[in-house]
């Protein structure tokens, strides 16, 4: 039988072109989802990734671009979801992947402190609430699902030198807790909490470097780093599991258990 375009699910991907998301992407496509590949930077990653998989199934995958700023202004919003509403017609899941992740020293510049703020609290925090809030008749239509990428630090166990990363991820994991109350029952809403899945890349967090990977890897009762796949799997069962939601599940190979924070 030949597939029913209008029958098939779609799926919006923020930041999906790279690493987790890139993953995230792929493994929605493979299970017959169609796939907005949002992007902010990574234009030749998306392009790219979108033509691979229409060149395994024609017209399945699009590219989206914007920056999550747009969430501040109600005119870019609104062109956002249009555009992204036009691409297939449909979406049934939204996925908050996009995120900004670096080290926040208190002693720094009032002015750098302020806009690294405004920043990680946009990405983390900010972007996911109203991109969620401007999809909701679109989503409640379709019974649809929401799963935003977490991370374990955002419960309890803060990330030494990251404390306004992980007060935007607390925000965001009490987003999802909230919204599943204010959305149900039309639209699921559940997170995913990464341990440490992929290492940011080399060149844009220094700070990162090899003993603390060599620490964080000793910490996992797995004995190893986890993988984009990983995640990607977890949040594709979130979006198809028609009893569940407002949970966190964390996919860390056991490192929540045994983390000191830091
Ligand atoms: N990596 C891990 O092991 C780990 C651990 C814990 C939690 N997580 C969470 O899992 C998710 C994926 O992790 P990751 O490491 O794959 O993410 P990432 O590479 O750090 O970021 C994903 C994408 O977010 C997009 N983005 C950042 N700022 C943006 C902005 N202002 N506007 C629009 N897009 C923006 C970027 O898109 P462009 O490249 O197109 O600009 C980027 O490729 C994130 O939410 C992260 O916090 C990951």
């Amino acid at each position: 039988m030949h597939n029913n375009i209008l029958a098939r699910k779609v799926a919006l991907i923020t930041g999906g072109a790279k690493r987790i998301g890139r993953a995230i992407t792929e493994t929605f496509h493979t299970q017959g989802f169609d796939v907005i590949i949002h992007y902010h930077h990574s234009q030749t990653d998306a392009h790219h990734l979108a033509q691979t998989l229409n060149a395994i199934r024609p017209n399945s995958a699009k590219t989206l671009h914007a920056s999550l700023a747009v969430v501040n202004d109600k005119q870019s919003l609104k062109a956002f979801k249009d555009t992204a509403l036009s691409l297939f017609g449909r979406i049934d899941t939204l996925i908050h992947n996009a995120s900004s992740f670096y080290p926040t020293d208190l002693g720094q510049d009032f002015d750098d402190l302020q806009k690294a703020w405004d920043d990680l609290f946009l990405t983390n925090a900010k972007a996911p609430l109203f991109l969620s809030q401007a999809f909701y008749d679109e989503l409640a239509k379709r019974h649809g699902a929401i799963v935003s990428l977490l991370d374990i630090h955002a419960r309890d166990k803060p990330f030494l030198g990251y404390p306004i990363y992980n007060m935007a991820k607390s925000a965001h994991l009490a987003m999802v807790q909230s919204l599943a109350l204010e959305f149900a029952p039309s639209i699921r809403v559940n997170g995913v909490s990464p341990g440490v899945n992929i290492f940011p890349d080399d060149n844009q967090n220094s700070q990162l470097n090899d003993s603390t990977k060599a620490h964080l890897m000793a910490s996992v009762p797995l004995a190893k780093i986890g993988t984009p796949q990983d995640i990607a799997e977890t949040v594709l069962f979130l979006a198809n599991a028609p009893y569940i939601t407002g949970q966190v599940l964390a996919v860390d190979g056991g490192r929540s258990l045994t983390l000191k924070g830091g």
